[in-house]
């Protein structure tokens, strides 16, 4: 993982927000080749799901034809919104706080090992925020200042070899927080919203509090009616959005894996409640099949049915898709989209009022003096089937992804390491970015071999063809084979090379990054040669 972080910053994939200031935790900045790639996921998606669905057609695999629009909402919304959504009570995580260091924690984040001194007879439970890979030392290194060991006595230690995260423990008693000193200083758990709050207008009083939206889906579901009566579109129909979203987590880490700023690419799916339960399958299996065929290894990517406790309060039905990130333990999976059955939670609670997740079937939640505790809009978001006559609340099936996940799981999946010949044929360790050609920042990178004999003059004419129809880079600087490398760590799929034979018989070599495989294409044919390569 450190590699590959440190590839992200050194060519310009990833930086940490407002790094000159010391940075700031939980946000991130895509650099010149991040912005490309993260571009390229979104509108690989935005295609594949939105702007390049047939609905004339059924796709393989899907129960009937569907349709499939797109929607672009406010970050901030009308703050009953997300009281009828209930992010307002429930959207939140357990934390402690360490009564000794003043600093919070997420309770299910903070991860250790039991520690045992048997000359003393104690056993402890060393807590560390430090990545899987230095656990293990950290976890020795801060046992053996609390025991007031010497290096030489380090034997006299043993450490558990499982790791555990504190929710899994007991009690807290036996802790040393991560940045304490003393046991038993955390207290207990307790809940934090994590919606970002904020003021509309100068008064800046309680009743102009908002939030910034934590999921891009209740703007979809509050734009559920405009949708029908604007497009027409008829149940099946999907609508997507992609967009940013902001959630205050309390212990961001494992780079932009969690963050406080991030974007999501959402499908809310609206369908007959009896036609739920196969639309939510074909969905499931849909997404799972794109990450596969845009490059993630099926050996690194699970999906895990959520067991009945773990659901969400409006779920019928969740499954996570999940990969391998390199910076979790051997075996662990960390979530990179879901995809849930949502049932009618949404659309009722923004008609009648917030629902009451315990009641089945839901009802209203109320409040005190009887009445509804947070109102609806009092819409009427019902569907009326035009050919049965048939009015009902569509259920939904929601897939939910993480633009930054994604982009974080391809540049893991992407980063390799191999041997190639350097210029004078000698072997050498090369890192390539194996991205899939639709992902790559850069499609192809044009080379005139020397800085002489006309042909810079033909490179250039070649870059500014390729130029009108995809992103590529010019480069006549230092040797040819350094130059492959440079496009070999920014995952350029093709470098294409002008040299002596380009100036008798009009044509290039073309080389692709995975195989080191070249061959020779005529000048008027490498537009088409490479278009053809990266779809
Ligand atoms: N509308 C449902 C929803 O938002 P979620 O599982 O909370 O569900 C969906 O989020 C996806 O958004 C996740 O699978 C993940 O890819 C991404 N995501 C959520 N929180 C994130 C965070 N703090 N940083 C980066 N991505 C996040």
């Amino acid at each position: 993982m450190d590699q590959i972080v440190s590839l992200c910053k050194r060519r310009g994939f990833l930086f940490q927000s407002s790094e000159i200031y010391g940075g700031i935790q939980g946000f991130w900045d895509y650099g010149p080749l991040g912005v490309e790639l993260k571009r390229n996921l979104k509108e690989a998606w935005w295609h594949d799901m939105i702007s390049g669905h047939n609905e004339l057609v059924a796709p393989a695999n899907a129960p009937g034809p569907f349709e499939m629009v797109g929607l672009d909402c406010t970050i901030i919304m009308h703050p009953q919104v997300w009281k009828c959504s209930g992010h307002y009570d429930l959207f939140h995580d357990h934390m402690v706080d360490c009564r000794e260091s003043k600093k919070r924690y997420r309770f299910d984040q903070v991860r250790g090992r039991w520690v045992e001194y048997a000359d003393r007879s104690q056993k402890i439970f060393v807590s560390t925020l430090a990545d899987i890979e230095t656990e293990l030392d950290e976890v020795r290194r801060r046992a053996m200042k609390f025991f007031r060991l010497r290096n030489k006595d380090a034997d006299k230690i043993s450490i558990s070899n499982e790791s555990l995260t504190i929710d899994r423990l007991d009690s807290t008693k036996e802790v040393l927080a991560p940045d304490a000193k003393n046991l038993d200083t955390l207290t207990e758990p307790r809940e934090f919203n994590l919606m970002f709050k904020t003021t509309l207008g100068a008064l800046g009083g309680e009743n102009d509090a908002t939030f910034l939206r934590p999921e891009t889906a209740q703007g979809i579901f509050v734009n559920f009616k405009n949708v029908l009566d604007s497009s027409r579109v008829k149940l099946p129909f999907g609508i997507g959005q992609v967009g940013k979203s902001f959630r205050n987590e309390i212990t961001p880490r494992n780079f932009t894996f969690r963050s406080r700023e991030f974007e999501q690419m959402e499908i809310e799916f609206f369908c007959h409640p009896d036609q739920s339960q196969v639309w939510y399958k074909y969905w499931r299996d849909r997404r799972m099949a794109w990450y596969t065929k845009l490059g993630l290894s099926s050996e690194s990517l699970i999906m895990r049915e959520h067991h009945q406790e773990e659901l969400a309060h409006y779920s019928v039905g969740t499954a996570d898709i999940e990969y391998a990130f390199p910076f979790l333990p051997e075996g662990e999976y960390g979530e990179l989209e879901g995809i849930a059955h949502r049932g009618d939670f949404d659309l009722r609670s923004h008609m009648e009022g917030k629902l009451n997740p315990a009641t089945r079937p839901m009802e209203v939640e109320l409040g005190e003096n009887g009445k509804a505790k947070y109102r609806g809009s009092g819409r009427d978001l019902t569907y009326r089937d035009e050919v049965t006559n048939e009015k009902f609340v569509p259920h939904v099936v929601e897939p939910s992804a993480g633009a930054d996940r994604g982009v974080l799981a391809f540049l893991c999946e992407a980063y390799s390491e191999d041997k190639a010949p350097d210029e004078k044929g000698k072997m050498q360790t090369r890192t390539v970015m194996k991205l899939h050609p639709r992902l790559a920042p850069i499609k192809a990178a044009v080379f005139p071999l020397v800085k002489k004999d006309g042909m810079p003059e033909i490179a250039r004419e070649i870059y500014g063809e390729l130029k009108k129809h995809m992103n590529v880079f010019y480069d006549e600087k230092g040797a040819v084979g350094r130059r492959y490398r440079r496009q070999d760590e920014a995952g350029t799929p093709y470098c294409v090379t002008v040299d002596t034979e380009s100036l008798n018989d009009k044509t290039v070599t073309i080389r692709d990054r995975d195989t080191l495989e070249q061959w020779r294409v005529k000048i008027d044919d490498v537009v088409t040669d490479l278009t053809s390569r990266i779809q």
